[in-house]
């Protein structure tokens, strides 16, 4: 333990964490709501702080890290090819290379590509609920909550017909290596997955150079700003992000979402009466619980938060599920579900500042669909068993069995 660790500090090792981490975070924010971990990072668990931080210039490049750390652990597990990747994309790059990174993309990743995508999302969920009303029951993760927005991002890009079960597999080691507490097996395995979806990235950019479409894969391709374009490498780690972003946090959305909705019939009802309160709803939603419940930054000067001072250099992880319950922003009701809740669009779920999410607009209209078109469809709907992920970060549910009759 460091000589400031405090006598409670973040254990997702706790019983029941990943199956409902609240009760922990709010015992964090009483009792050491800014706090050093024994593991030598700090943890924020306060809205002012996390918000403080997500909209601060400190870094988010692993590089600047000293030995020991997550960025020697990777230096010593990818290839070069798959570690070059890895740390050129937007999120992992601080200005002026993200600024001009988030540029080129954004360019690509226009309002209105994702506003004309609505119809066929419509398609896409109406398919899934017919199979869903034939069998009466189902489970909604696989269903419907991963199904879609894999489908949807896969489409936007204009990926050809790949293997999906293999880019699944390969996807979800990807992601369960960016949880804070990983294992060497699963550091291996991620350089392994990291380095087969870098061969086919780049196997997929070669075929739309010779192949374009009206897709974002060739949009991506031919971005240009003052004659700035990304190179091969930023493209295919770009993509990695996009494709990945696009579907391992939506999934939680639109899963997590309806657990909470179906919890409280009192709400589904008020939703049901109110459909104008959709958008609404969503923002409340993703306030609730969390798609991504954690970001990192790393400190380039001394950061004086909560009576603390965080030297320069440091890992610090902000807790964006805990800062969405904190009671001195939220009132006290802040751990109710309350989709009529009139600052619910205030949540940290999308981080904020110079990261804030660029694919917001993409999840809000894909559970916009979704919930509109679930409730719309199927007036009983009910739920039954739920199982989740045990994830600490990407944490949502494993299974939701629903019943439609
Ligand atoms: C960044 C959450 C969906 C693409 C982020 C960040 C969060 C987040 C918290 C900021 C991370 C940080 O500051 O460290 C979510 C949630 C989603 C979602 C909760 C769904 C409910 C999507 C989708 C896409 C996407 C659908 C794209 C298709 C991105 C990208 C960034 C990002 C490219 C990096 C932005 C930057 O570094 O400038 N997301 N995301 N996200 N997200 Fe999302």
């Amino acid at each position: 333990m460091t000589k400031s660790s405090p006598a409670v500090f973040f254990n997702p090792f706790l019983p029941g964490f990943t199956d409902d981490p609240y009760p922990h975070y709010a015992q964090l924010r009483e009792l050491a709501p800014v706090h050093a971990h024994p593991l030598g990072y700090w943890v924020l668990t306060r809205y002012d702080d996390v918000s403080t931080l997500l909209r601060s210039s400190h870094s988010v490049e692993e590089r600047r890290l000293g030995p020991g750390t997550l960025r020697e652990i990777n230096q010593t597990t990818h290839s070069d090819g798959a570690r070059r990747m890895r740390g050129l994309s937007m999120l992992d790059q601080d200005p002026p290379d993200h600024t001009r990174l988030r540029r080129l993309v954004s360019k690509a990743f226009t309002p209105r590509s994702i506003e004309a995508l609505e119809p066929r999302v419509g398609v896409l969920v109406d398919e899934a609920l017919d199979r869903m009303a034939d069998a009466g029951e189902a489970d909604l993760v696989a269903a419907l909550a991963f199904p879609l927005p894999f489908a949807v991002i896969s489409e936007m890009l204009g990926m050809p017909a790949l293997d999906h079960v293999r880019l699944r597999e390969l996807t979800a080691t990807v992601v369960r290596s960016s949880e804070p507490v990983v294992d060497p097996q699963l550091l291996t395995e991620n350089a392994t997955a990291n380095e087969e979806l870098t061969a086919i990235m780049q196997d997929v950019l070669a075929w739309k150079r010779r192949t374009p479409s009206d897709d974002l894969l060739t949009a991506l391709i031919r971005a240009e700003h003052d004659g700035d374009v990304l190179s091969d490498d930023e493209l295919v780690a770009q993509v990695l992000l996009l494709y990945i972003a696009g579907h391992e946090t939506t999934v939680n959305l639109i899963s997590g979402g309806t657990v909470a909705l179906l919890r409280k019939p009192e709400q589904l009802r008020l939703l049901r009466a109110n459909t104008d309160l959709m958008t609404n709803a969503i923002e409340e939603l993703l306030r609730y619980d969390c798609p991504v419940q954690m970001s990192r930054r790393i400190t380039l000067t001394p950061l004086n938060l909560g009576g603390h001072e965080i030297p320069a250099g440091t890992f610090v992880t902000a807790s964006l599920a805990s800062a969405n319950r904190d009671a001195s922003f939220w009132g006290p009701d802040a751990d109710e579900l309350r989709l009529d809740r009139a600052n619910a669009r205030q949540h940290l779920s999308f981080g904020a500042g110079a990261h804030h999410c660029l694919g917001a607009a993409l999840a809000r209209l894909e559970a916009r669909v979704i919930f509109t078109r679930l409730l719309a469809r199927f007036p009983r709907l009910t739920l039954g068993a739920v199982s989740w992920n045990g994830r600490i970060n990407l944490r949502g549910p494993a299974t939701v069995t629903i019943s439609v009759r």
